[in-house]
């Protein structure tokens, strides 16, 4: 369940309809649910019951600092993958004690940044890895606390971009090195071990491949165990698939309790969630204005203010993501439209073969924006980034601006 629904025609997020919100803040605009995040918060906190645990919110699905405040105010703990994303939940408000830094390539500076504001853990990728970072914490007298990002080489069958388990991909340390490397961490000074970590893809739709590399972790945590190496968390990573059209992925309590069901007795060993779309996808859409109406020879174009620059998913992994009309007081005629932005490229489409009744200046709402939306959106085509907005019941609060057009070459300079 969500709180994006119609009212007398109209669609509401909570207690405000789109009308209002894109009268007040124009289009294209990102818009997110408060209570849609709390909800999918709690469902996955509680469905992991009584066994110890911490939901670190995948920060690189929708950082924004208003997004992050209300996670923040949950107790909720955060994923991140930079010294960007780190700041912004501190600013944010959220506790760095809650913090794990996943990333193949952390610099020196990163590192030196999550130590000084004692994050939890650093989910480290490879033997280089843990040398700087046991350089770093040497020269700032400080022990950092790291897990292993262990690549269970496992399917997640999901889009090959965002599959990341198998061993052809570049994340996390092979099974069969996992002990030696363990045993490499060990012998360096200023390392703490403290945990085990693996994400092995996203937008997945069945729990299988999360059991089958959570048993595949256990069975190495158990050979570490003997080898005297003793760790406190063990973190699953993130990927849990949401809804865009027909997929039927496991709810968070269904795949909650399949990991669980293997920890008993394991109580001493903290299970960590990295969740980032099933947080965020359903909590945010992406709403744009229909400026033109184009008969092509073969098809119909409803040509629309946002663009791939904006909401990227369709044209860079062909991701099929919900059109409907904000507004459906007006009779009009029903068609087949592709979806298309103004940027100048074939690929540039928000979704293909749509049935639509539509008119110039109706507006539209791409569902499922929430994750992975704003955060990777860009100037292309010196196109200023929407404006995003937060609903909390009846309050809408403006959470980043539209970008203007100084904003577009801030920091840029001419030469004589
Ligand atoms: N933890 C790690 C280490 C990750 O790399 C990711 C996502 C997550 C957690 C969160 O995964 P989630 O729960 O959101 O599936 N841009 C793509 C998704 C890329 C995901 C990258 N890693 C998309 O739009 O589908």
């Amino acid at each position: 369940m969500d709180h994006f629904t119609y009212k007398n025609n109209q669609l509401m997020v909570e207690d405000v309809s789109v009308k209002d919100i894109v009268g007040q803040h124009q289009t294209p605009c990102y818009i997110y649910s408060r209570a849609t995040i709390e909800r999918h918060w709690q469902a996955f906190d509680q469905a992991v019951g009584t066994h110890p645990h911490l939901i670190c919110y995948a920060v690189k699905a929708n950082s924004n600092i208003g997004v992050l405040s209300v996670l923040a105010k949950l107790g909720s703990g955060f994923d991140i993958v930079s010294g960007g994303e780190l700041a912004r939940v501190l600013e944010a408000g959220g506790d760095a004690s809650k913090v794990v830094f996943s990333g193949v390539a952390k610099t020196e500076q990163e590192i030196a940044y999550a130590l000084e504001q004692g994050i939890k853990c650093f989910n480290v990728e490879s033997i280089p890895e843990l040398e700087r970072i046991n350089k770093v914490a040497a020269q700032l007298n400080k022990v950092a606390p790291i897990s292993l990002r262990i690549n269970p080489d496992v399917d997640a069958k999901t889009h090959p971009y965002i599959s990341t388990g198998l061993k052809a991909n570049k994340f996390g340390i092979a099974r069969e090195q996992a002990i030696a490397t363990y045993r490499q961490a060990a012998t360096m000074s200023h390392l703490k071990i403290t945990g085990m970590d693996c994400h092995i893809g996203s937008q997945l739709t069945s729990t299988e491949p999360f059991v089958d590399a959570l048993d595949r972790l256990l069975v190495l945590i158990d050979e570490l165990a003997a080898s005297g190496i003793v760790i406190s968390h063990l973190d699953v990573g993130g990927g849990l698939g949401v809804t865009y059209n027909n997929e039927t992925p496991p709810s968070p309590a269904t795949y909650a309790a399949a990991l669980t069901e293997r920890m008993q007795g394991r109580e001493s060993l903290t299970l960590i969630f990295e969740p980032g779309r099933a947080i965020m996808a359903n909590a945010g859409i992406l709403v744009t204005k229909v400026e033109f109406l184009k008969q092509g020879e073969e098809k119909n174009f409803a040509i629309v203010d946002a663009a791939m620059n904006d909401l990227l998913r369709p044209a860079l992994y062909s991701a099929w993501q919900e059109i409907i009309p904000v507004s459906t007081e007006q009779q009009r005629e029903n068609a087949l439209y592709d979806v298309v932005g103004p940027v100048c490229e074939t690929g540039d489409f928000l979704g293909k073969d749509r049935e639509l009744a539509i008119a110039p200046d109706d507006y539209l709402a791409v569902r499922s924006a929430g994750a992975y939306g704003f955060t990777m959106s860009s100037n292309y085509n010196s196109r200023c980034r929407a404006a995003e907005v937060l609903i909390d019941g009846k309050q809408i609060h403006l959470v980043r601006e539209r970008e203007n057009l100084k904003d577009l070459w801030k920091g840029e300079h001419k030469i004589p």
